[in-house]
């Protein structure tokens, strides 16, 4: 992040601190109770933020080698991810040409050819025809025409993006703006390599998934024991950049920090910080690496959800821990510390969140409550809103 914005925002933090103030977003809102539940606002989501709308799908380090390649189905489009010969990363609808079987079935691994599990059809990871079993017996065929189907990609500042539709445009001047575009440019998350990535399907809203992210002002309530020992709730900072947010969370390594000269400051020292990317991708780095969070509606249901977690580590960490492996020193493994927070997500936030999901489906409550210390709840909410069309929630004086 740029040096003058982690001084400014690291500042802002230790003065909520040192003030016992916490972010103010002027007045509460109310959003409601449907705006999880009922189908037809879900319809119009799925339509407009999945269907016909740029995904990021990974990071470049989902790729790491040429030859690399990932599969994905959770927006409704089958896509096969590749990075070919050249280097290039490249995506495609991963349909068969022959007769719509979906062709590579592995979640990821190492190829360059892709061969269809019903009759053979194989495909290069360019996405051309190569070859398809007993031509002579089968009939002559245009190759050519029979390619899979590519989709437009885009690889920058780390991130995959891919558009589920072949004549969508992906425009990252529209989608991030200029703030966020060279606040990216200065992190180095293009040198990220996955450590791990897993699938939790729960019975909430997708959007209810996404809340969990914005607020920390549940975390000496609900995680007590837990992310409230590391972190200090209820004390955040809020930036917007279009349709994305920034959200940052106060660690307790900031009244540790503050002590040594501002050149030693580090944003992730003294904070988390929270990037929401719009409309689905929460995205978290850290000193070490990164998580991926990606929220995705299942089954074309309001109710169901999976949050696929991914964390990444930074090659320099990774050699780190390897060396002092070699030299005997035990430390605390750097995987099991990742797995251990997407557990706490897991077994703490989505557990109250599928509750809110249960109790917002009962029908006793009209309206949610965010409140002036939960902007980010604010933007996000009305950026969905303002997406679809709808009127914007007023900010309530309280
Ligand atoms: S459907 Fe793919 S080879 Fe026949
Ligand atoms: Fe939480």
């Amino acid at each position: 992040m740029i040096r003058d914005e982690q001084i400014r925002i690291l500042k802002g933090l230790i003065n909520h601190l040192d003030s016992k103030t916490n972010v103010d977003a002027g007045g509460i809102m109310k959003a409601p109770a449907d705006t999880y539940t009922s189908q037809e606002r879900f319809d119009r989501e799925w339509d407009s933020f999945f269907l016909n709308h740029p995904q990021i799908i990974g990071m470049s380090g989902d790729l790491p080698k040429n030859n690399s390649f990932f599969t994905t189905e959770e927006f409704g489009k089958p896509i096969l991810a590749t990075r070919n010969d050249k280097g290039e990363y490249k995506a495609y609808a991963n349909i068969c040409s022959h007769r719509g079987v979906i062709v590579e079935g592995e979640k990821r691994g190492e190829k360059s050819r892709f061969s269809c599990p019903f009759h053979g059809w194989t495909y290069s990871n360019e996405g051309s025809l190569v070859g398809y079993p007993k031509s002579d017996q089968f009939g002559k065929i245009d190759k050519d025409c029979y390619g899979l189907k590519e989709l437009p990609t885009l690889e920058k500042y780390g991130f995959l993006w891919v558009h589920p539709s072949e004549k969508g445009d992906i425009n990252l001047n529209e989608l991030l703006g200029s703030k966020l575009i060279e606040e990216f440019s200065s992190w180095n998350f293009e040198e990220l390599v996955l450590g791990n990535e897993e699938n939790y399907v729960t019975d909430m809203n997708w959007k209810l998934a996404i809340d969990t992210f914005g607020e920390t002002y549940h975390f000496s309530v609900l995680h007590k024991d837990t992310l409230f020992q590391s972190f200090h709730g209820n004390c955040q900072m809020f930036d917007s950049f279009k349709r994305n947010g920034r959200l940052i969370l106060c660690k307790r390594d900031i009244d540790e920090m503050r002590k040594l000269p501002e050149a030693e400051w580090n944003i992730c020292t003294g904070s988390l910080p929270v990037y929401y990317l719009f409309p689905n991708i929460i995205f978290m780095p850290t000193n070490e690496g990164a998580f991926l969070v990606k929220e995705y509606p299942l089954e074309n249901s309001p109710h169901k959800s999976v949050s696929q977690i991914s964390f990444y580590f930074y090659p320099h960490v990774l050699e780190y821990v390897e060396n002092q492996k070699r030299s005997g020193i035990e430390e605390s493994p750097l995987e099991e510390q990742y797995v251990g927070f997407a557990e706490v997500i897991r077994d703490e936030d989505y557990v109250v969140a599928a509750s809110s999901h249960k109790g917002l489906l009962s029908g006793s409550l009209d309206y949610l409550t965010y409140g002036k210390n939960e902007p980010a709840l604010h933007h996000y909410h009305n950026t969905y809103r303002e997406a679809l069309g709808l009127q914007s929630l007023p900010l309530i004086e309280a």
